[in-house]
């Protein structure tokens, strides 16, 4: 993903106004600078939780105007949730932001991506490390029967700047400790070995400070009474803005893990959250 550039296509010459639509089924504005949305899901769209698509409206050349937007919801939805910023001049989000209830979006059915499962060796322990809306990826792990098999224990830490920012993040663990429904599918109890670790960094809430300097000082660590990460039992998933990533990958390189992908998995992978 790495590429937060519109990637201009041109469409078919007689093919459908709009290639790959699919259509939103709810939208929900979480603070002025945040929405999340469903969609339909293509029947051939399989994806691994973690993995991201590229969406997008038509632009005014009639052209699409494509983003690479995390898949926030897990694998078995029948449908597909994006989580996302609204930047006042994106070119994408400052349209995107308005969108409603039936309306089409375009949806290439092609996910990719390095957090996923298949990218860590096993271990004990999982972190999920995330930024604003570097949560998506997670929501969508969060769901998946395959993070509870692999892990004894499942760690989410979210920085946001704002309480308001939490709420997304908030409402969704929530919604895992309570969903009858997911501890059919996953088992029970499962929610158990689910840590959910919630910090702000310019207004007040239980805790305060990025989750980096939280980690130098060993706070994070004791509040959840766990050891420091360690390449023997800790695994890794970071998603957020670039310089938490960059600063995140060189303190786990620290702690001795060691970035997976793909065709050669390690104890971290890295992705970054998609903007504007
Ligand atoms: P801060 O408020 O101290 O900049 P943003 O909204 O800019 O993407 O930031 C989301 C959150 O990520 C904010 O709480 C921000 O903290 C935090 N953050 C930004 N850069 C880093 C970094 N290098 N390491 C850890 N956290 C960071």
């Amino acid at each position: 993903m790495n590429d937060p550039s519109p990637v201009p296509e041109t469409p078919p010459a007689n093919g459908p106004a709009l290639p790959d639509a699919q259509t939103v089924t709810a939208v929900t504005h979480w603070t002025d600078r945040l929405f999340s949305f469903r969609v339909t899901r293509p029947r051939s769209l399989r994806f691994r939780s973690g993995e991201f698509v590229m969406i997008g409206l038509m632009g005014d050349n009639g052209k699409p105007l494509l983003r690479a937007y995390s898949i926030a919801s897990p694998a078995w939805d029948d449908e597909l949730e994006f989580y996302s910023i609204k930047v006042p001049d994106g070119p994408l989000t400052s349209r995107l932001q308005h969108i409603r209830a039936g309306d089409q979006i375009i949806l290439r059915p092609k996910p990719v991506g390095t957090l996923v499962h298949d990218a860590l060796l096993p271990g004990r322990r999982i972190w999920f490390l995330a930024t604003g809306t570097g949560i998506a990826p997670f929501a969508s792990l969060l769901r998946d029967p395959q993070t509870y098999e692999d892990y004894q224990e499942v760690v989410l830490t979210h920085t946001c700047r704002e309480v308001g920012e939490l709420e997304y993040g908030r409402r969704l663990i929530e919604k895992i400790r309570t969903d009858d429904l997911l501890e059919e599918l996953i088992g029970k109890g499962f929610h158990e070995k689910l840590r959910y670790y919630p910090t702000t960094t310019r207004e007040d809430s239980p805790t305060m400070g990025r989750i980096t300097d939280l980690m130098r000082s060993g706070k994070v660590f004791s509040d959840l009474g766990v050891p420091a990460l360690s390449p023997e039992n800790d695994r890794a998933m970071v998603c957020g803005n670039l310089a938490f990533n960059l600063e995140l990958k060189e303190m786990l390189e620290e702690y001795g893990l060691q970035e997976g992908a793909n065709s050669d998995p390690g104890t971290y992978v890295v992705e970054k959250a998609f903007l504007d």
